[in-house]
């Protein structure tokens, strides 16, 4: 009995954070930091400090109170536009690759992520 209760306490807490994740509302820190990772954004990238790019705190500051702001960053990342690096070459600018590919919710979610920057 004792372990019946247990049980069904799992699967009220395993159908509860399913519920919450599904709602996608939140914010998922790592799940932004690692697809940044993974296509190595923060190579050209700092979170507050320019490199070859623009820091991610400079975006979110562009950003701040503009409703588009979001579209506009996941159309950046996805649309390969050609870009200055800081000694004056001209690339295409890398285009986020997820799994499962062009996933809008991981490309929301590394938006909003960017756009989350505060200054320290
Ligand atoms: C090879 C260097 C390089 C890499 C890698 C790179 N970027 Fe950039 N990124 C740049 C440069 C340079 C700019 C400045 C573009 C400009 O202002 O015209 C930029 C601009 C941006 C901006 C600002 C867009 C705006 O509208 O102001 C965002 C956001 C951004 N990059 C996100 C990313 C993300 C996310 C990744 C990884 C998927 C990434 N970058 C990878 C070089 C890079």
């Amino acid at each position: 009995m004792k372990s019946l209760a247990a049980f069904l306490s799992t699967a009220v807490l395993a159908v509860s954070a399913t519920g919450f994740s599904s709602a996608a509302l939140a914010l998922d820190v790592e799940a932004a930091k690692g697809l940044a990772d993974q296509n190595n954004c923060m190579q050209c990238h700092g979170l507050r400090k320019d490199k070859d790019g623009p820091s991610f705190l400079s975006t979110a500051d562009k950003y701040r109170n503009k409703a588009s702001a979001v579209d506009e960053v996941i159309k950046h990342m996805t649309s390969g536009k050609d870009v200055k690096l800081a000694d004056g070459t001209m690339e295409k600018h890398k285009v986020a690759k997820t799994m499962p590919a062009n996933d809008a919710a991981q490309l929301k979610n590394l938006a909003q992520y960017i756009l989350s920057i505060q200054p320290k």
